[in-house]
């Protein structure tokens, strides 16, 4: 049974987040791309704060999707460089602040130095009762990941271990690579109205929250903002209430 909106904000929101236009925002400054993905980091650590703040349950970010891969080789190399040195400057904060991180998606193309980090800080950060649920989509494909799954779980039916008929939405969900199971709100900033293979299964009753500015320049209040209208949103999930 879907939950009230009473219920969801008792339980704690599941907030998804498109940090787009790192890009736009670096070239508007004069600056490189890459320098734009750095101040990106620094956001996603005042974002983190204020869902504590908020008692958010889980945020989810796209921070390199499977079709990023096509970007030119330098862009790449300096974003597999901000994440390990995001991830050792972060850890001990987000250790302190009780946030248990989890990265998903293809990773193997990432390399071993980007892969030893990621599971090192996901076992610094493995929490019994975090304050938030932080994941990093990471090579990640809505699509690819709907493949994958169904992959698996056609090859358990031919081997017997699951029966057709006993294919359900919750095995669909646990079988996915994405953490969480259903987001309340997704929110896109730089100003596009699309969802770019972001979370395909997870969002389908999700409230999506299309922000103008660039993810370098977006705030706190932004962010409250967004939060805010999501609880004026009456959300009846088809039913006539
Ligand atoms: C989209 O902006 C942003 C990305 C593809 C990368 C975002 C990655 C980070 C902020 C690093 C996150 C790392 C951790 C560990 C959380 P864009 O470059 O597509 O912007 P544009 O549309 O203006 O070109």
């Amino acid at each position: 049974m879907a939950k009230t909106l009473g219920q969801i904000l008792k339980s704690g929101l599941n907030i998804a987040v498109i940090m787009d236009g790192n890009g736009r925002w670096a070239l508007s400054n004069s600056l490189n791309v890459s320098k734009g993905h750095q101040k990106g980091v620094q956001v996603v650590r005042d974002i983190v704060e204020e869902a504590i703040r908020q008692k958010i349950s889980s945020l989810t970010l796209y921070a390199f999707s499977s079709e990023n891969w096509s970007r030119p080789k330098a862009e790449i190399d300096a974003i597999k460089k901000l994440v390990i040195t995001a991830v050792d400057e972060q850890v001990p904060e987000l250790v302190q602040q009780k946030v248990k991180l989890k990265f998903f998606g293809r990773h193997d193309d990432f390399g071993s130095k980007v892969l030893t980090k990621i599971k090192e800080a996901e076992s610094q950060t493995n929490i019994p009762s975090p304050s938030l649920h932080l994941n990093v989509a990471l090579g990640y494909g809505g699509r690819q990941d709907i493949v994958d799954l169904t992959k698996q779980i056609a090859s358990k039916v031919l081997s017997k271990e699951i029966n057709a008929e006993d294919i359900n939405e919750e095995m669909i969900s646990n079988y996915s690579c994405v953490p969480e199971d259903k987001i309340d709100l997704l929110i896109r900033t730089g100003g596009d109205k699309r969802i770019s293979n972001f979370l395909l299964y997870q969002i389908a009753y999700a409230e999506i929250c299309f922000v103008e500015k660039f993810w370098p320049d977006f705030d706190k209040d932004d962010f409250i903002d967004c939060i805010n209208n999501f609880k004026k949103v009456s959300r009846r999930f088809g039913a006539r209430v």
